[in-house]
């Protein structure tokens, strides 16, 4: 598969969650990638064990390369939990960096190495937003509504969560966070994905019981009507995923009858539906990784992830769901490698530069709906 070029992506919806973005001064921008490495390796050996490099599966090859540990956002906090390293460098977004600074102890510093890298969803529900919501919602009904915020949200929607008595969740065990709460309640409102949300409830046979309260739309915020439902669905995607749909999957079978499909839940219903396998970018990871030799395998998901997987498993025929139309994500592009170079020399002169720090308070809180994903 010849690598993918970027489709044109304009966005205005990468809201920044940091505004002390720090520029990357201008003698690192036009590193070539041979004195890159070279740089890199250098400081690398220089921190020695100080430093663990952390690589989300949508980064660029030029950062997974240099990478610790290569995983989808919940591997990786794991792994920020079981490094003993000083520095965390996260090749991630905002939302992924801060749950490695809730995670990890008070000991070790978590670096992004551009703040810019903030994911769009995240930024689709502000926990501030959520809270004037949540009023609403709660003051039209007695009956108990748990929130659930899926991974992909700031610190302080998950602090927020939790308060209330909820909880954050992964898209591999969504459909566990779901049955936890309503164990312990009678409805939900889940955050910020609807796609995952929806394809949750058809995984418990709920689809009839969902609702979507669009935050932007007065229209669609009618509360009554809202709490008549047991799914409260916020009105949240991503660009990356939504641009799926069924007609790449009837193309790609065909032009390829043998081909297997497989896509992440953030993916509209009707692509999960047509799907042969759905599931966390690790669990697209794993299925091209147990493929037979020959196998043809369609991927819907960020295009960097596909063309790894394209790479790392020659005896696959990896393709990309819809073909040149696959898009980057705007925001893990960010984390351009020439950053890398930065801030791993920065730390060999003792400077810290783009440090994610949660608030203690949130901190505590947010950990608390982790814990309880942990626990499910
Ligand atoms: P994973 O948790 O599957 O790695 O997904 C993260 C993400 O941002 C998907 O868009
Ligand atoms: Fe956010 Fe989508 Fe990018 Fe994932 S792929 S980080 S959900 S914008």
């Amino acid at each position: 598969m010849p690598e993918m070029e970027t489709a044109a992506f304009e966005t205005d919806l990468s809201l920044f969650k940091y505004d002390n973005l720090e520029q990357l001064p201008s003698e690192y921008r036009t590193l070539e990638e041979t004195e890159r490495t070279d740089r890199i390796e250098a400081a690398l050996d220089e921190l020695g064990d100080d430093v663990v490099i952390l690589g989300h599966n949508y980064q660029r090859r030029e950062i997974v390369e240099h990478a610790d540990f290569v995983g989808d956002s919940y591997q990786l906090s794991k792994q920020a939990a079981n490094a003993d390293a000083k520095y965390v460098i996260f090749g991630g977004v905002t939302f992924m960096a801060e749950s490695a600074d809730i995670i990890t102890s008070e000991a070790q510093t978590v670096i992004l190495p551009s703040m810019e890298a903030s994911c769009p969803m995240a930024g689709m529900a502000e926990a501030l937003q959520v809270d004037a919501a949540w009023a609403e919602i709660t003051a039209a009904t007695n009956e108990e509504i748990i929130p659930i915020t899926y991974m992909n949200s700031y610190a302080d929607l998950k602090a927020f969560c939790a308060e209330q008595g909820g909880l954050v969740c992964t898209s591999s065990n969504a459909h566990k966070a779901f049955e936890y709460a309503f164990q312990k309640g009678d409805k939900v409102l889940f955050l910020p994905d609807k796609h995952l949300g929806e394809n949750t409830a058809h995984r418990l046979g709920m689809e009839d019981e969902i609702v979507e309260w669009d935050p932007w739309d007065p229209e669609s915020k009618d509360a009554r009507k809202a709490v008549e439902n047991d799914i409260i669905l916020w009105e949240g995607y991503c660009q990356v995923h939504e641009r799926f749909r069924t007609d790449h999957i009837e193309k790609i079978r065909d032009q390829h009858p043998d081909a297997n499909v497989v896509v992440h839940p953030e993916c509209r219903r009707e692509v999960v539906e047509a799907a042969d396998v759905v599931g966390s970018t690790a669990t697209i990871t794993q299925t091209i990784e147990e493929a037979d030799p020959g196998e043809t395998w369609a991927i819907g998901t960020e295009i960097h992830l596909t063309n790894h997987l394209d790479r790392w498993h020659p005896e696959v025929e990896v393709l990309p769901l819809c073909g040149e139309a696959c898009m980057d994500c705007n925001a893990m592009r960010q984390i351009d490698p020439n950053y890398l170079v930065w801030v791993l020399e920065e730390l060999t002169e003792g400077r810290e530069r783009n440090v994610i720090e949660v608030d203690p308070e949130t901190k505590d809180l947010a950990q608390v709906g982790l814990d309880r994903m942990l626990e499910i």
